[in-house]
């Protein structure tokens, strides 16, 4: 009987490539949080948008990634109608505005009103395409808004990109609840770092506390809760982030970007001293 040596298995190392030409591509961005939730229309664009600007604007040089491949809006809810430029290397370069720099496929599109009709693998591809070949100038964080769901995005984002944290965005519905369990599920099988969750659309129709309860029961933090408010809709009509026009939404705003900055630094110090608790 001969022995046989096992084949190397092409797709691993395909993954080893990608990591590793994603992570070469990162070296100059400190720290990459990614903002999703098992649901859509929960508020993870809104989170991640008013982050972005709340940490800007605390003197932090961020990064904005629109992950939303089918359906992008970060450009539109801020405003940007440019399309993106490529640099003499060829590599991406983002739009900055309001000190944040942003990048998404609105920025590629044509016709922003066509839809884009593609099939998972794509998706996966356009991510980690956008991971590896955007000229991020030096990063104190990146903040990536990832599309609704478990997979392709949210998928190749946890397979091939050494998250700092993850910040879940779920509402009270019921089944919002249920569907960020899946993402904080998913986030901890991949070994993943969970800052904690943030509840959106706060409001008497949802009753009260679920999500609080959701990070209760997974031992995750409440990073605080967002009310259901008018004056989103009015800073949609103008294409500004929300905190950029109301005081509450600014202080309600700081205050979660305090504790996901907080959670960020408790990482880095057990990463130090990996072995004291
Ligand atoms: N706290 C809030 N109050 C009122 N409207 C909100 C709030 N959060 C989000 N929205 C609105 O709800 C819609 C869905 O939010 P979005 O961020 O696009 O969700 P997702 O990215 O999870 O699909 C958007 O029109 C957004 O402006
Ligand atoms: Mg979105």
């Amino acid at each position: 009987m001969t022995d046989t040596v096992p084949a190397a298995n092409p797709f691993a190392s395909r993954l080893d490539e990608q990591k590793k030409r994603i992570s070469d591509n990162l070296s100059m961005v400190k720290k990459v949080i990614a903002v999703g939730s098992g649901k859509g229309g929960v508020g993870k664009t809104f989170v991640a948008i008013n982050l972005a600007w709340t940490l800007a604007r605390k003197g932090k040089k961020v990064g904005l990634l629109d992950a939303d491949i089918d359906c992008p809006n970060v450009f539109v809810a801020l405003g940007i109608s440019d399309q993106l430029e490529a640099s003499d290397e060829g590599k991406i370069l983002p739009v900055p505005i309001d000190g944040i720099q942003v990048v998404s496929m609105a920025g590629l599109s044509e016709d922003p009103e066509q839809p884009r009709i593609w099939r998972g693998p794509m998706i996966g591809k356009a991510v980690s395409d956008f991971l590896s070949k955007v000229e991020w100038s030096e990063l104190d964080v990146l903040i990536i808004d990832l599309p609704p769901g478990t997979s392709d995005a949210a998928l190749t984002l946890m397979q091939s990109v050494d998250l700092a944290g993850f910040v879940i965005v779920s509402t009270n519905a019921p089944s919002a609840v249920l569907d960020a369990k899946k993402a904080f599920l998913m986030a901890k099988e991949m070994n993943k770092p969970v800052t904690g969750f943030v509840e959106n659309m706060r409001s008497d129709m949802f009753g009260r506390e679920k999500v609080e309860d959701l990070a209760a029961e997974v031992g995750a933090p409440f990073l605080g809760a967002i009310e259901l408010e008018k004056a989103v809709q009015q800073a949609l009509e103008e294409n500004r982030p929300v905190t950029a026009i109301d005081p509450k939404l600014r202080i309600a705003f700081e205050s979660i970007a305090e504790k996901v900055w907080s959670e960020l630094t408790v990482e880095d110090k057990r990463d130090e001293n990996p072995h004291e608790e």
